[in-house]
């Protein structure tokens, strides 16, 4: 059986926020809502915090398709200064029913900053101690994308992360036709010029 692993990483996004009171910041959704379409295929489940341009992500799955995917955020330039601040195998997934769960900025998260003495989400400060704390509060809180506005906003994310997908393939597609057209005209005027010399 192969070994599972978890990491947590925090990266600070690239990306300008924009204001969204009781929303999903646009841009995050896109991330979310293209983060559960692969996770799902890849056997990946984990949960995905953003807050005060910063993110916080825990990802679980088999070790192979953690790394793969550790590669790919490694050079998605919608986030930069990626540090990884735990990684370790485990025995079990803890997010077993979550392709990828998002936490919000609610006032429970608002209230863990405070005690703890944090003017804003700076993850890059935290002790281990605070970051298992503040994973579990992760665990615990609710996913406001189910909420039904928010799940709409996703799902328009999630529309347009296959559009964009659909209308590359089929650019490729046209591209791809053109090149056999062109191979096929290329072949038909050279059988058109040596058959004219054979004639005379
Ligand atoms: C903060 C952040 C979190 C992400 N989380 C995931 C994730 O959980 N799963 C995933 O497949 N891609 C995630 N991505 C996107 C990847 O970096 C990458 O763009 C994507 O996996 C490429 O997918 P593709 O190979 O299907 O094109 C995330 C990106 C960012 C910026």
């Amino acid at each position: 059986m192969k070994k599972l692993l978890q990491i947590i990483y925090i990266s600070r996004s690239t990306f300008e926020s924009h204001d969204v009171t009781n929303k999903i910041e646009p841009n995050v959704a896109r991330i979310l809502a293209k983060s559960r379409m692969n996770n799902r295929v890849n056997g990946l489940v984990g949960v995905l915090y953003f807050g005060d341009g910063v993110f916080f992500q825990c990802l679980e799955g088999e070790e192979d398709a953690v790394n793969s995917l550790l590669t790919k955020l490694e050079v998605d330039n919608r986030h930069k200064d990626l540090k990884v601040i735990s990684k370790k195998y485990i025995d079990n997934l803890s997010f077993g029913d979550w392709a990828m769960k998002f936490a919000p900025l609610d006032e429970q998260i608002k209230q863990f900053l405070k005690e703890n003495n944090f003017q804003t989400f700076d993850p890059y400060l935290f002790s281990g101690e605070i970051i298992n704390k503040f994973l579990n509060l992760l665990f615990n809180s609710h996913d406001v994308s189910s909420d039904l506005n928010q799940a709409n906003s996703l799902n328009l994310a999630a529309k347009n992360v296959q559009d964009k997908t659909t209308a590359v393939n089929s650019a490729q597609l046209k591209s791809n036709l053109a090149l056999i057209l062109s191979i096929i005209a290329f072949v038909v005027s050279l059988i058109t010029f040596f058959s004219s010399r054979n004639i005379v």
